[in-house]
């Protein structure tokens, strides 16, 4: 096991992603904290997780309330005393493409607020419990559209956003034992992805990608989390300030 009494949080872990990574870390022997703004989907991945013999807690919070996440941290530091693995996956585009000139003000703020600000906030947060114990590994979710993406602005900049900061963190937190790296996954198939699009449309969308893809498909779930655990685990102990594109050959 990879992850053997690790006490790691996973924000998003009512999501696609977030819930396959919850579920990864706990087969890996992990204790996980699942956060999500979605309360009973979050308590959900716990029951998940806990039936295939994990353990951990749900705690729902919205990650872009500073003082949910600062409660969230005070909960983990009161509970388990330390945390070791952050995987902050809470996020989502808020603002559909649009031409330059039609960007919106408050769908903008919104994109920054939930992609952006709320990885910085939870970071810090980290930080402060990572630091004292001299050890810690922080993996957040950018996209490949932080390579830039035609209409998508505001989530193209939040994303890249993730690795600068990412960058940053990780030039400033080393010394203290801590690691910092990014995920940039091209298309996930996630079942929201799937709800929002309707059948149709996500059938074209997934087709055009995989023909595009050079591996001939789009991401899972699953794919992802494998990544999240290495970059959150010992075999990336001398890997930091990265980010991990995955996205099977996309955009190469
Ligand atoms: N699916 C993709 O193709 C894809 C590709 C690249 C990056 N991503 C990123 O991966 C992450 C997970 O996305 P997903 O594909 O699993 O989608 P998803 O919608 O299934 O998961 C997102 C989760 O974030 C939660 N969330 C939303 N707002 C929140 C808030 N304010 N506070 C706390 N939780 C909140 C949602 O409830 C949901 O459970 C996102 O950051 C997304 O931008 C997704």
């Amino acid at each position: 096991m990879r992850l053997l009494e690790k006490i790691a949080l996973v924000t998003g872990a009512a999501g696609g992603i977030g819930r396959a990574v919850a579920l990864c870390f706990a087969g890996e022997g992990a204790i996980v904290i699942a956060s999500d703004i979605k309360a009973s989907a979050c308590a959900e991945t716990l029951e998940l997780l806990e039936r295939r013999g994990g353990s951990g807690m749900s705690v729902p919070a919205d990650v872009t309330q500073e003082k949910e996440i600062q409660a969230l941290y005070h909960l983990i530091g009161q509970r388990y005393g330390r945390l070791d693995i952050v995987v902050n996956i809470a996020g989502g585009d808020c603002e559909p493409a649009s031409d330059v000139e039609e960007i919106d003000y408050l769908k903008m703020s919104s994109n920054l607020d939930l992609n952006l600000k709320s990885c910085i906030i939870s970071c810090r947060e980290a930080a402060r419990l990572m630091k004292p114990q001299g050890f810690g590994k922080m993996v957040n979710m950018s996209s490949l559209v932080y390579r830039g993406s035609p209409n998508q602005f505001s989530y193209a900049a939040a994303k890249g956003g993730i690795y600068a900061f990412t960058r940053s963190l990780a030039m400033s937190l080393g010394r203290y034992g801590i690691t910092v790296n990014a995920l940039a996954p091209a298309l996930v198939e996630v079942p929201a992805f799937v709800a929002a699009l309707g059948a149709e449309r996500w059938e074209m969308l997934r087709n055009e990608c995989a023909q595009r893809y050079p591996l001939g498909r789009v991401a899972t779930p699953e794919d992802v989390a494998r990544c999240a655990l290495f970059l959150a685990s010992d075999d990336a102990a001398f890997i930091t300030g990265q980010i991990l594109e995955i996205s099977g050959g996309a955009r190469l």
